[in-house]
């Protein structure tokens, strides 16, 4: 049987460049690339991936123009809006990865509700990385450790990955990067030491299900070692 990936990460890049080959605002790009989102979702959950995370907005992306950013976070909103009953009946599970607080009231009530209202649900899990950092994470996840009082000889990795955003989450075997890039752009350093990496030059609202069933069958044909050797 193929080897089915549990847990899936995408940094959805590419949208600003999809636009501008098409002589269209960025935000053009963002909405395509957002309408994108729900067919990947349930591709995912189709062929039985547990766990999706996408990569929506980065701490670093609040270095963009306030109109761009105010765009992404109305499209939040509209994304939970039109699809949220779809996702809830189809059983999945939405969570939150990174700092919401600081996000625009209206986007983070709607994905306060968008949380609580999945919250029973049991199956697929999406997280959706949202002003998430990931040298971010690891500095709130130590912070924690020590305001809970703990010595230096008690801090191991397993207390460090239990208190990031993805506590309770297995590390994602699959990073996938839509859009040209070869980096990792701070999504998931702590939890992608051992992941399969998956770079694609198609932009992420041309990234259908097709392209992501590429990376999936790549994914499948992977060895992994986790530092040891093969049998
Ligand atoms: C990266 O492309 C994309 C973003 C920073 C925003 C991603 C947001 C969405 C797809 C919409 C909302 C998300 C959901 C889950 C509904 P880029 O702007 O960096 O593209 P570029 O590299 O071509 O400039």
């Amino acid at each position: 049987m193929k080897k089915i990936a549990e847990h899936v990460a995408i940094i959805m890049d590419g949208n600003g460049r999809w636009a501008k080959k098409r002589n269209m605002p960025r935000s053009y790009g963002h909405k395509v690339g957002s309408e994108n989102v729900i067919s990947i979702v349930k591709y995912a959950d189709k062929i039985g991936i547990k766990y999706l995370t996408l990569y929506a907005f980065s701490t670093e992306n609040r270095k963009r123009s306030k109109k761009e950013i105010d765009y992404i976070m109305m499209l939040l909103v509209k994304f939970i809006d039109e699809k949220i009953d779809e996702l809830f009946s189809e059983n999945v599970k939405l969570r939150i990865l990174g700092d919401i607080s600081v996000l625009p009231q209206k986007t983070m009530e709607k994905v306060i509700y968008a949380v609580n209202k999945t919250e029973k649900n049991n199956g697929l899990i999406l997280n959706i990385a949202l002003n998430y950092g990931g040298r971010d994470e690891i500095v709130r996840s130590i912070k924690k450790i020590i305001s809970s009082g703990y010595s230096a000889d008690e801090i191991t990795e397993k207390l460090i990955s239990d208190n990031l955003y993805t506590k309770d989450i297995p590390d994602p075997d699959l990073l996938i990067r839509p859009g040209g890039e070869k980096r990792i752009s701070n999504f998931l350093i702590y939890q992608s030491a051992y992941s399969e990496l998956y770079f694609s030059d198609v932009l992420w609202p041309d990234f259908d299900t097709f392209e992501f069933s590429r990376a999936l069958d790549e994914y499948s044909r992977r060895k992994r070692r986790f530092g040891g050797i093969d049998e």
